[in-house]
């Protein structure tokens, strides 16, 4: 039998839809193993401020459905100070706190591991942002729903492109990942799209479009955030220069990505997660992140790399491009 009686989870960095399934698992599976499950509100501020509750049954009922995360987030600046972590650690220490699981992203897997290098506490961390940016895993938790909010909402907008015969620029977000832009795209028939993993040739986007206007006369192209040239808005003040098109249009899709229900996939996926992460807290099997490939869970150790090797989105682009010949 495990020795530890008390664990704690916490979301971090921008919150994923899924997050929420995950925290219920994660409360639901330790009190059926007789584990004390506490909450730390707003990601490691909540640990530093003391800010954490234990969590019952029911404040996880009726939650699995909703976007956003019951314990709110943060990306806290504190924590990356050495005091401010020994704070944290005297405050689990305080409730007995003996493992943490940490939901969230890179910076929130960087923080829980200096923290158990620092103070020897224990974390399972499962991979939630909707960037899907984490390596090892295939998916993150709230990917899948950001990209169904962004397939919604350009299968609309593509109705008013073609009513008006107009050019859309349409940003998603993702940070320096183009994974969010890219399986939009190529979901959404998208006439190009501009990622950060491949430089764009303009030539070729400029004789592109000229084709697809002379052709269907409207056209969308989505640009991650974190492309080379800055955004929608940086594209469009590109194609103004060159007289490309007179009705073009920017929508800057913004948060609205990260909101709404969950998926199937995202439910599930945060619900296997939370299980899985206090099953191996009770082995004894600690600091793992947990991950999806190939439809199976895996798990693995953190290494010094914790965002993927996206070069091959460059691959993906050429079938994209392919695709879409005019
Ligand atoms: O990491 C998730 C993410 O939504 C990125 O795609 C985006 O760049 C960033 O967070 C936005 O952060 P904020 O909500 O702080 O504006």
């Amino acid at each position: 039998m495990s020795k530890i009686q008390n664990i704690a989870v916490l979301t971090s960095g921008g919150d994923a839809q899924g997050m929420n399934a995950c925290i219920r698992a994660v409360v639901r599976m330790g009190i059926a193993e007789n584990l004390r499950v506490y909450g730390v509100m707003d990601g490691f501020n909540g640990m530093v401020d003391g800010d954490i509750k234990e969590l019952e049954y029911a404040d996880v009922s009726n939650i699995i459905q909703r976007g956003g995360t019951i314990l709110g987030t943060a990306r806290s600046e504190r924590f990356h100070k050495k005091e401010f972590r020994k704070i944290a650690f005297e405050n689990l220490k305080k409730i007995g706190v003996e493992a943490l699981v940490v939901i969230g992203g890179d910076g929130s897997f960087k923080g829980a591991k200096v923290f158990s290098e620092e103070f020897n506490m224990p974390f399972i961390g499962i991979p939630g942002t909707i960037d899907n940016d984490i390596i090892g895993t295939d998916y993150t938790l709230g990917f899948d729903t950001a990209l169904n909010n962004i397939i919604n909402a350009i299968d609309k907008i593509r109705d008013t492109a073609s009513a008006h015969h107009r050019i859309f620029l349409v940003e998603v977000m993702g940070n320096t990942s183009g994974l969010l832009a890219i399986n939009a795209a190529l979901t959404t028939g998208a006439e190009d799209v501009f990622i950060p993993e491949a430089l764009e040739d303009f030539a070729r986007f400029e004789s592109k479009i000229k084709k697809a206007v002379a052709a269907k006369k409207s056209s969308i192209i989505i640009v991650s955030e974190g492309d080379e040239i800055g955004g929608a808005k940086e594209l469009y003040n590109y194609l103004k220069e060159k007289n490309l098109h007179e009705k073009i249009r920017v929508t800057i899709l913004g948060h609205i990505q990260r909101g709404g229900a969950p998926s199937f996939l995202d439910r599930k996926m945060g619900t296997d997660f939370g299980v899985v992460a206090v099953q191996k807290i009770l082995q004894e099997k600690y600091n793992l992140i947990l991950g999806i490939q190939n439809n199976q869970m895996i798990t693995y150790t953190l290494g010094d790399k914790i965002t993927k090797n996206v070069s091959n989105q460059a691959e993906v682009l050429k079938i994209m491009h392919k695709l879409n010949v005019f």
